[in-house]
């Protein structure tokens, strides 16, 4: 009977894989767009799951795949999904009010993960108007001194611990960005900030762990089955992050002095009551959900920044003259401000900005951006019908790593023009962490020469949802042997 019920039950869910795997066939061939046929029924997710890759690399192969389509439908259990190719789609999508949110599903009560990055609709217009005024050029100045003072901590904690200048590059440069954005957006600053607490939780948050790219995925695949299993993203940080954030707003309230960063923009909002849209929504601007934009600043500005730190490093400890001649430019600006920089004194160092740039180009800290449609629409090229609650997924490494827009994209090549403006568009914290960043590597190239080595088997990468986790690479520093005041 066992055995019986056993087969039944097997037979019924092949049935269902297989029916539901053919009903995405044809939901994307009926509307004339290429279906990539491996896996119908839950597509490049299974491959995740299962395979010990990064998810931009197994969407990469899409891209390899289909040259020539401006799009390709995949399987993902119950949510129509859009690998789109074509550049003028992705303009498209990205400038479209029928695809304003990023398709990221998260229950109630998962009060970490209602952050900008996340939320979806009015809520997210409202919240982002509110956010914005934090990294206006003249804020940015402003605290800028902070950031020199993590950059000038991090070159005192390399030289005390030389056991750091060696192995575990990426986890030695999270230590410093967690510093950084943690003096610079949130006050909390002191050189404690190398074991800091908060470290603990931005490494963790978005680590890729077999159950939290389970989670990822089932949030992709089946946003209602997400919901019924009332599944959290960061229930395990609430209570640190928003009593350590609670702390920082009660004391920023008694001591009374403006520093212009994040503390001060929550304070003001909740002195000014409910936040209204022009369209008459409201939200009250409660601690946790302050805390939560806070959580999510942590985290864009620990992972995504040291990986670009990590990544122009890499490039410089491969190629001698180009880090020759960017610290040629990093010490004629240092000495023309007698060691003291500014915000403008970064800026001066342009060559040191096309270093980022290619770096960035090169080694994109995010792999490609998801975007899920509110309301029908079609996309241009292709005349491609899309349906409300369509996911679409864009391009970001495959495009810097094709030779139609980069001639020979592997090579490092600082001089060539790149415009990677327009995919971080989206994002807030651009222009804070092109300084900091920026100032870190100052910093770190105006006191050691940088040597990298690629163990055996080349450059690998964690198994991570959207960031690329450069891994079986490291950078060594070197003490530089010219010494300066
Ligand atoms: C080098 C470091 C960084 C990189 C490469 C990066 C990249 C990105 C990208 C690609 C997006 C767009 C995501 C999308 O449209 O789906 C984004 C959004 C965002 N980033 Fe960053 N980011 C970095 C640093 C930061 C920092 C330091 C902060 C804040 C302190 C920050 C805050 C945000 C926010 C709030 C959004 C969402 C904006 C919105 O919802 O409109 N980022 N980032
Ligand atoms: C670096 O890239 C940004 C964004 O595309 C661009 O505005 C800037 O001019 C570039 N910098 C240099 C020195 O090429």
């Amino acid at each position: 009977m066992i055995l019986f019920l056993s087969l039944l039950g097997f037979v019924l869910a092949s049935i269902f894989v297989y029916l539901r795997g053919k009903y995405n066939e044809l939901y994307w061939k009926k509307r004339g767009v290429k279906f990539h046929g491996q896996n119908k029924f839950m597509g490049i997710f299974w491959d995740f799951i299962t395979q010990n890759r990064p998810l931009f690399q197994i969407v990469r192969e899409l891209y390899k795949q289909y040259p020539n389509e401006p799009a390709v439908g995949f399987g993902a259990l119950f949510t129509p999904s859009l690998y789109v190719r074509d550049k003028n789609n992705v303009q498209f999508i990205m400038q479209s009010s029928s695809f304003v949110d990023r398709g990221f599903d998260y229950n109630d009560g998962d009060q970490l993960a209602d952050n900008v990055l996340f939320m979806n609709g009015i809520r997210w217009k409202l919240m982002r108007q509110k956010m914005t005024p934090l990294f206006t050029p003249t804020k940015l100045k402003n605290m800028y001194y902070i950031m020199d003072k993590s950059g000038r901590d991090f070159i005192e904690y390399l030289e005390n611990n030389p056991e750091k200048r060696k192995g575990n590059t990426f986890d030695t440069l999270t230590t410093f960005c967690c510093a950084a954005i943690g003096g610079a957006v949130f006050g909390i600053g002191s050189k404690s900030t190398f074991e800091s607490p908060f470290l603990e939780c931005t490494r963790g948050a978005f680590y890729p762990t077999f159950w939290s790219n389970l989670r990822f995925s089932l949030s992709n695949l089946s946003p209602s089955l997400f919901k019924m299993l009332n599944l959290k993203f960061f229930k395990e940080y609430e209570e640190f992050f928003i009593g350590a954030m609670k702390q920082v707003f009660r004391q920023r309230e008694q001591e009374g002095t403006k520093k212009h960063d994040f503390a001060d923009i929550c304070l003001s909002l909740q002195k000014s009551g409910e936040m209204k849209h022009e369209s008459g929504f409201k939200m009250e601007p409660t601690d946790e959900l302050l805390a939560a934009q806070g959580f999510f600043f942590f985290t864009a500005g620990v992972e995504p920044a040291a990986t670009a730190v990590f990544g122009a490093l890499i490039e410089l400890g491969r190629h001698p003259e180009i880090q020759k001649k960017v610290q040629k430019e990093i010490d004629e600006v240092f000495e023309k401000y007698q060691n003291q920089l500014t915000a403008d004194a970064v800026s001066e160092m342009e060559y040191l900005e096309k270093v980022l740039n290619e770096s960035l180009r090169v080694h994109p800290p995010i792999g490609f951006l998801t975007r899920r449609c509110v309301e029908d629409t079609v996309l241009p090229v292709g005349n491609i019908k899309i349906e409300k609650g369509t996911k679409v997924y864009t391009p970001i490494y495959d495009y810097h790593h094709d030779p139609q827009y980069f001639k020979d994209p592997e090579v490092f090549d600082p001089e060539r023009f790149t415009d990677e403006a327009k995919q971080e568009m989206a994002c807030i914290g651009a222009r804070y962490a092109k300084l900091q960043v920026k100032s870190g590597l100052a910093h770190i190239l105006r006191n050691f020469d940088v040597k990298t080595e690629v163990h055996k088997g080349g450059i690998k990468f964690g198994k991570d949802q959207v960031q690329l986790r450069m891994k079986n690479v490291d950078v060594e520093y070197i003490p530089r042997k010219v010494k300066f005041s």
